[in-house]
């Protein structure tokens, strides 16, 4: 079991890890998903020590790893690590690639460290290429020693860096068979990926990792078909977001009209949805929110999904509540109910905005 506390990792000039907390039980599969620079090879670092943490702890079996006076070497023999770029020794063949740390570090003999070799070799799909040099080999192929390699150390725990990223598309499937492959043996396994389907496809749990930390976490399912927070959901349905603040009804509206224009274009957005969030956004703010703008400024976000061109507006304002859907009178609401796939409204007065209305493109 894997214990993170209050994990914490700072540079000068980034916060990648604020506040890290969670456990990991043994056998687990767990996905780590996120935006760029969020920590996620970070967080996997620390755990294979080869960044040292500036807060928190990581335990291990019961011991702190962080700690100054933990074994190195006993580190080296639970945790395997599998990184982007292989990291194979070129000098050194396949069999000795792999033989190599198995004689130095787990003091095997010879023999058994080579019998080794090459049954983790059948079992990548690799036999016969044990003599062979890493340049000698597709990326793909050197991919399959590297992780034979880490198996060999017969690891309890075996962590990947975006094991596929740095391959030709046509060898991303070899590699990811065999890691789906380990899913079997019970090992825990902690795969950094941007594959969001490999991910879905493997993991009995996934980690979405923002702002610090683990943002949210659960099984597959929860997290890839009903996220609940806001940055899940934008980075699972890969949405490109506008957010515009309207400040009273003397806002520029030629300029904010250029913005969102140039952000339909940007995303290359039909201009039958183009259409609708231009109408939603003039009828929201010239006439059905004229009112509420006479007080509070109001948030206009919109929310595109390339997937299936899904869009949707949201207008977000404090005050008093204000349900245009009442006024079932009012020509603004009425055309652009018609126009839209639905128009709701929600009153929260403990939220930050009390008032919601939420157009469907
Ligand atoms: N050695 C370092 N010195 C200073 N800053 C660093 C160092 N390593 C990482 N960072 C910063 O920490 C943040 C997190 O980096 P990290 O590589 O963990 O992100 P990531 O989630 O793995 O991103 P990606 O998906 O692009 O691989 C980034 O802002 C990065 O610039
Ligand atoms: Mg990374």
């Amino acid at each position: 079991m894997i214990e993170l506390v209050h994990l914490e990792k700072r540079y000068e000039n980034a916060v990648p890890l604020a506040d890290v907390n969670a456990t990991i039980n043994d056998g687990e599969v767990i996905s780590i998903i996120g935006p760029s620079g969020t920590g996620k090879s970070t967080l996997i670092r620390c755990i294979d020590m080869l960044e040292r943490p500036t807060g928190g702890k990581i335990i291990l079996d019961g011991e702190n790893i962080c700690d100054p006076g933990y074994d190195v070497i006993k580190a080296c023999r639970k945790i395997g690590m599998v990184f982007q770029s292989f990291n194979l020794f070129g000098h050194l063949n396949v069999i000795e690639n792999i033989m190599q740390a198995q004689i130095d570090i787990l003091k095997r003999p010879k023999s058994e460290a080579y019998d080794t070799g090459i049954e983790l070799l059948r079992r990548v799909g690799l036999a016969n290429k044990e003599k062979n040099y890493p340049d000698e080999l597709s990326g793909g192929q050197k991919q399959r020693v590297a992780i034979a390699r880490t198996l060999a150390m017969d690891p309890e725990v075996i962590l990947f860096d975006e094991p596929t990223s740095a391959l030709d598309p046509t060898m991303v499937g070899e590699v990811q068979s065999v890691i789906r492959d380990l899913t079997n043996t019970g090992k825990t396994m902690l795969i950094v990926t941007h594959e969001l389907n490999f991910a879905r496809a493997i993991s009995n749990r996934v980690f979405y990792m923002d702002q610090g930390g683990i943002y949210e976490e659960g099984t597959p399912e929860q997290i890839f078909e009903n996220p609940q927070r806001d940055l899940t959901r934008r980075f699972i349905q890969k949405l490109k977001v506008l957010e515009l603040t309207i400040e009273d009804q003397n806002y520029d509206f030629a300029g904010v009209g250029t913005e969102i224009d140039r952000y339909c274009m940007r995303n290359d957005m039909s201009s039958r949805t183009k259409y609708r969030i231009r109408l939603a956004f003039e009828e929201l703010t010239s006439n059905i929110l004229k009112p509420v703008l006479d007080h509070v400024p109001v948030l206009i976000r919109i929310e595109y999904s390339e997937q299936g061109d899904n869009a949707e507006v949201t207008a977000l304002y404090g005050g008093d509540r204000f349900d245009p859907t009442e006024n079932k009178d009012d020509l603004s609401y009425n055309v652009l109910n018609s126009t839209v796939s639905s128009f709701t409204y929600q009153y929260d007065p403990e939220a930050e905005h009390a008032n919601t209305i939420r157009i469907r493109i």
